[in-house]
């Protein structure tokens, strides 16, 4: 795509929404056609369903689940145990988004039969249609190894989370000539590896545009500029449901904690004055069948001198 072959602005919501699971190929169409491709990260069913109800192609279910919804300090902390619950949830939320699980810290690269062991759990037992790894150039026989194996790939470099503390912090990267140039080695390593699309974090527009013109497979920028060929935002960002650090490049489209504060003030308050629940959130029982319970209605006196003729008194309400 060059310069002035930028994407156009693809059709969103209920218009766009396929009939059936999005797959590599639609994708791929979309990119041909110059379509901007949106993905969203999700943790939970009720979320997932959201997304996917309103038309978005893409969803990962993003490691940053450690940090954003599990309360972890770092991504590294997330086990695939816990990446898989809540990808299986995000699943079961879906029908039309195409699901893409990404592989914790150390499930992969250590050697090829674990890898693949793992990239097929997120396949075979969340019932995900894609993975991603972390890593260029470093992540190539890896990814070759998964796309091999028949499981589609997405890669993601730039600051990659997973080296956070090899990269010196979530700083910016490609901004030198010679690291900008290791980018750029990246993102031909990951397509050339067999990846269908890859994601650019925190690189600088010119080069993420740079780097978008120059590959054949999609880029999905976070915090890369608009001269990606698609865009991925954690949703928490989005919602405004962040605790803690909230990047730059993210941007707020709600204040859901501060609705959701006040939704449970709310609550609480009407707990304490009484007024919930009302009526019509509570259920009634029929006037002489509770009097049969309490002991005052003509059946339960008949079932009471039943009982106490044969020595087994019912206990009735005022005997309790
Ligand atoms: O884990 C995640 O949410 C991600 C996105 C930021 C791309 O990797």
């Amino acid at each position: 795509m060059s310069a002035t072959s930028q994407p156009q602005p693809g059709p969103v919501g209920k218009a766009s929404k396929p009939e059936h699971r999005v797959t590599l190929a639609d994708i791929a169409k979309m990119h041909a056609d110059g379509r901007r491709i949106a993905m969203l990260t999700a943790y939970d069913y009720p979320t997932a369903r959201v997304i996917d109800e309103a038309g978005v192609p893409l969803i990962l279910v993003g490691d940053s689940l450690g940090m954003v919804m599990l309360g972890y300090e770092e991504t590294v902390r997330v086990s695939m145990e816990e990446m898989l619950h809540h990808t299986k949830a995000v699943v079961r939320g879906t029908r039309r988004s195409l699901v893409i699980g990404d592989m914790p810290f150390l499930s992969y690269g250590v050697n090829i039969e674990h890898t693949l062991e793992n990239a097929g759990r997120f396949i075979s037992e969340a019932g995900t249609q894609a993975v991603k790894v972390e890593g260029g150039v470093r992540s190539a026989r890896t990814i070759e190894a998964i796309a091999r194996a028949g499981i589609p790939v997405m890669g993601h470099i730039g600051l990659t989370p997973q080296s956070v503390h090899g990269l010196g912090g979530h700083r910016v990267q490609g901004k030198t000539v010679e690291s900008a140039r290791h980018l750029l080695a990246d993102a031909f390593a990951v397509q050339e590896a067999g990846a269908f699309a890859v994601v650019l974090e925190l690189v600088p527009s010119e080069l993420s545009a740079a780097i978008t013109d120059r590959l054949k497979i999609p880029t999905i920028g976070i915090g890369a500029g608009a001269g990606c060929s698609g865009q991925v935002q954690v949703i928490t960002d989005l919602l405004g449901l962040t605790y803690g650090f909230i990047p730059r490049h993210a941007k707020k489209y709600e204040n859901l904690a501060e609705r959701m504060s006040d939704a449970v003030t709310a609550y609480a308050s009407d707990v304490a004055a009484g007024t919930f629940p009302a009526p019509e959130n509570s259920s009634s029982i029929a006037p002489e069948v509770l009097a049969e319970v309490l002991g005052e209605g003509a059946l339960d006196r008949a079932a009471a001198t039943a009982a106490a003729a044969v020595g087994e008194p019912i206990p009735l309400d005022r005997d309790l």
